[in-house]
């Protein structure tokens, strides 16, 4: 016993398993099976495209891993924790340690930057002087720390994405997941925020980004799990967002 909690300590980040899912479905009421007996596996700080058409199960996947939607059959495992087994008074602690970015970055419009980000600290029980030293550094981070005063309307789809980003990660969360997180910007800004995600999993963190955003996928050169019909249909290490793997393998953006 004491010899397998030593190697397991002793293993690189790269080989701990941060997610698991084994055999999970997920029907919906009205008979929906938005994800059939997938089984997969994510190691501590890998950075994974989750890809596929409008309503392939992408959405529902991150969903389970905050266990915002439960699954009807499988189990669920995320960073050690048994999600599928959860209970209610245990979910706010595996909230805190998963951040969560949205294509629509969700704001408060009538805050400003600094202000949103506070928020999210409050909400999750941060005291005033932990977001008085956080903020500067998170702010950071995303590029924004001459912009703190700033409303949303008044930043770019880009700068308020980053807005999104950095609320995200107030907690230092050890698991990053996006959806689609690029859905509301140009091609190059998108890059831009890739290249962040990147930097985010740079440091350890563990980022899922479900898209359909070819470019960003196609210029990562990372691991692609592929959906349809809420079948896991492809796996590839250094995937594209089509099938083929790519040749100069592990370039980031
Ligand atoms: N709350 C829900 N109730 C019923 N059906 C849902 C719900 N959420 C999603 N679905 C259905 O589940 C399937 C997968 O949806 P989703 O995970 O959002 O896919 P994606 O993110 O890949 O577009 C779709 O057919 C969708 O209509
Ligand atoms: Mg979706």
């Amino acid at each position: 016993m004491t010899t397998t909690t030593a190697s397991v300590a002793t293993q690189p980040v790269s080989q701990r398993i941060a997610i698991a899912l084994k055999s999970v479905s997920v029907l919906y009421p009205g008979h929906c099976q938005a994800l059939s007996n997938v089984s997969l596996e994510i190691g501590a700080g890998e950075f994974v495209f989750i890809v596929g058409a409008s309503g392939a199960g992408k959405s529902t996947l991150l969903k389970l891993l905050t266990h915002e939607e439960s699954c009807t059959s499988g189990t669920i495992f995320v960073e050690g924790c048994d999600v599928s087994g959860m209970k209610v008074n245990q979910i706010p602690a595996l909230r805190r340690r998963v951040g969560v970015v949205y294509q629509n970055f969700g704001l408060l419009p009538d805050r400003t930057v600094y202000e949103n980000v506070a928020f999210a600290m409050r909400v999750t029980g941060a005291g005033r002087r932990e977001v008085i030293r956080r903020l500067p550094e998170v702010l950071e981070l995303v590029g924004l720390q001459s912009r703190p005063d700033a409303f949303p309307g008044q930043l770019s789809g880009g700068e308020q994405q980053r807005v999104a980003i950095a609320r995200a990660l107030v907690n230092r969360p050890s698991l990053l997941l996006a959806d689609e997180p690029t859905g509301n910007l140009d091609p190059e800004t998108s890059l831009g925020i890739v290249e962040l995600l990147h930097d985010i999993n740079a440091t350890g963190a563990t980022v899922l980004v479900a898209t359909h955003d070819v470019a960003i996928v196609d210029r990562s050169a990372r691991r692609v799990l592929e959906f349809a019909d809420g079948v896991l249909v492809r796996d590839e290490a250094c995937g594209r967002y089509g099938r083929g793997v790519l040749e100069d393998c592990g370039e980031a953006v």
